[in-house]
């Protein structure tokens, strides 16, 4: 008894250990076979969308930056659309104070469908120093600009100190959202959805631009030049996709063979140890979600999956009720008590 009472204490601590070792494990599951879809090099696959002079491509073409400055921002698109695939890119974010900057990496095919583009988002909004960065995933179909689908984030890390891949697949009936390995939010296709799900080819897009007026607490803390040029870098680039003409009249079968082969990449299909990283990840570090915003939508829309369990921990804004109970402050640095309140405070409609 005595013994068992005097080893209890270190085993506790060891199970904790060893816990805590699982949780991290969990969200960093190895992901060799990405090593089987090729990268592409930068000008290869990419061409400049604005502020050329600030578009820093590596002299081995494997890589490229992105600037924003006083005077632009920049931004670089794919040289071909696609329908479907796999579209990636390992990113490290700007760091230090980025209030007010925008880094989005998304598909879109609206410079050729004004009125009915199709639209899949990353958007990370910038943040004071110290802070961590969110981000929000977003989906357009056939030109539902009024029906928004965002849900915002926080990370597990802080993305300005190492390149991360965010990835995202589309395939005929399904899109999931990627950072790493960790599947991040998943959306199925239904009926009801109509064309609200991307079916148009649409390319690929990077840029870093000065969102002042919305991208934190609202607008609240503008971009600071002094803190200028903001780089965001890009790495290990893959376009895994059927290039089409998306001006061609009929949808050919030429793109059959290329969805075959997507469903055969790792990415498609989820392992159950990822089911279970994506729910965690929802659980712990989602703070909105458009299918707990019923003061939007009266009723969710048809693709959302309420969780009863996870519903009560929002509010009808879509809002969690208790703010960021779980989330970690490992990333705040000493020092930096300004500002504090005000991040709790932090409203980014
Ligand atoms: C997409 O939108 C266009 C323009 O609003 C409309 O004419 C078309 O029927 C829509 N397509 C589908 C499949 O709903
Ligand atoms: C990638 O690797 C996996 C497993 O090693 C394999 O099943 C899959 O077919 C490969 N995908 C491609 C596109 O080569």
């Amino acid at each position: 008894m005595y013994k068992l009472q005097k080893y209890s204490l270190p085993i506790l601590l060891l199970v904790h250990l060893v816990h805590v070792l699982l949780c991290v494990a969990q969200t960093s599951i190895a992901f060799n076979n990405i090593n089987n879809i090729s990268t592409i090099p930068f000008s290869k696959g990419f061409s400049p969308l604005f502020g050329e002079s600030n578009i820093i491509p590596s002299q081995d073409d494997q890589s490229v930056q992105l600037h924003l400055n006083q005077y632009t921002g920049s931004g670089f698109k794919s040289s071909d659309l696609y329908n479907h695939g796999f579209f990636s890119a390992k990113i490290k974010l700007p760091s230090d104070y980025t209030a007010g900057i925008v880094v989005a990496f998304y598909m879109t095919n609206g410079d050729i469908f004004p009125k009915s583009h199709d639209e899949l988002d990353f958007e990370f909004l910038g943040n004071l120093r110290g802070k961590e960065w969110r981000f929000q995933t977003n989906m357009y179909g056939n030109g539902s600009t009024n029906r928004g689908r965002e849900e915002r984030y926080y990370l597990w890390f802080d993305p300005s100190k190492e390149f991360h891949r965010y990835s995202i697949l589309w395939t005929t009936n399904t899109i999931i959202f990627y950072i790493d390995d960790v599947p991040i939010r998943e959306i199925v296709r239904n009926d009801a959805m109509g064309a609200d799900f991307p079916s148009k080819p649409m390319a690929l897009y990077a840029t870093i631009w000065d969102a002042s007026d919305w991208a934190t607490s609202g607008g609240k803390y503008r971009a600071n030049y002094k803190y200028a040029p903001f780089i965001a870098k890009f790495t290990d680039l893959i376009l895994h996709g059927c290039a089409t003409n998306p001006l061609e009249e009929v949808v050919p079968s030429k793109c059959d063979e290329e969805n075959d082969q997507l469903a055969s990449i790792d990415f498609a299909t989820m392992t159950s140890k990822q089911k279970m990283a994506m729910k965690k990840f929802r659980a712990k570090y989602m703070y909105y979600s458009y299918c707990y915003d019923t003061v939007r939508y009266l009723v969710p829309l048809s693709e959302c999956v309420i969780d009863p369990v996870e519903r009560q921990r929002f509010k009808d804004t879509g809002r969690l009720k208790f703010g960021k109970k779980h989330h970690p402050r490992r990333f705040k640095k000493r020092g930096q008590v300004l500002g504090a309140r005000a991040y709790e405070n932090q409203e980014d409609k």
